[in-house]
């Protein structure tokens, strides 16, 4: 067994080899690392206004959706949909955690938002995929307008990840 961590959210793994995707965050096999090869980032100093500004908009974005899913997966009462919204309130809790890191700021306490979801699995599907579609058109914007490597590169996964889930709810809905 040998240790990696994610260049993303930095959590480690312990496996023969990389996983595909960050059990964590979910960024692709190319951002995990062997352990000792880790550096972290997020201390990223002098971070301009525009970063900050889309980075605690991310922060909003990434909590709101964390509690849609969680909402949902507690709403449905078939096990795989139960499972696939679990799966997707932990990403999005992952990507609430790093944006706190480099924003310095503590983690906002994510509940379940019983306003928000819809109590049916299709109809939950159907709108996790438009949440799924806006944090994508509003990433890749932010990694255009990112000054700093760091926040490139953070913007850059997400908006990758979130494309992912745009297909796994295009498949459910
Ligand atoms: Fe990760
Ligand atoms: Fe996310």
């Amino acid at each position: 067994m040998k240790l990696f961590r994610c260049r993303i959210c930095g959590d480690p793994y312990l496996g023969s080899a990389p996983p595909s995707f960050c059990p964590f965050c979910g960024a692709p096999e190319r951002y995990m690392v062997p352990a000792e090869d880790y550096v972290d980032l997020n201390d990223v100093p002098n971070l301009s206004a525009r970063s900050r500004e889309n980075l605690e908009k991310a922060l909003d974005l990434e909590v709101r959706n964390a509690a849609f899913y969680f909402c949902a997966s507690n709403c449905a009462q078939d096990p795989l949909s139960k499972a696939m919204f679990k799966a997707l309130a932990r990403t999005e809790s992952e990507h609430a955690s790093l944006i706190c890191k480099i924003l310095k700021v503590p983690k906002p306490e994510i509940k379940p938002d019983e306003k928000a979801c819809l109590k049916d699995p299709k109809a939950n599907f159907g709108a996790a995929h438009g949440r799924e579609q806006n944090a994508v058109a509003f990433y890749s914007q932010a990694a255009a307008e990112a000054t700093e490597d760091r926040v490139k590169e953070v913007f850059s996964a997400l908006t990758e990840v979130e494309t992912y889930h745009i297909a796994l709810s295009e498949a459910q809905k």
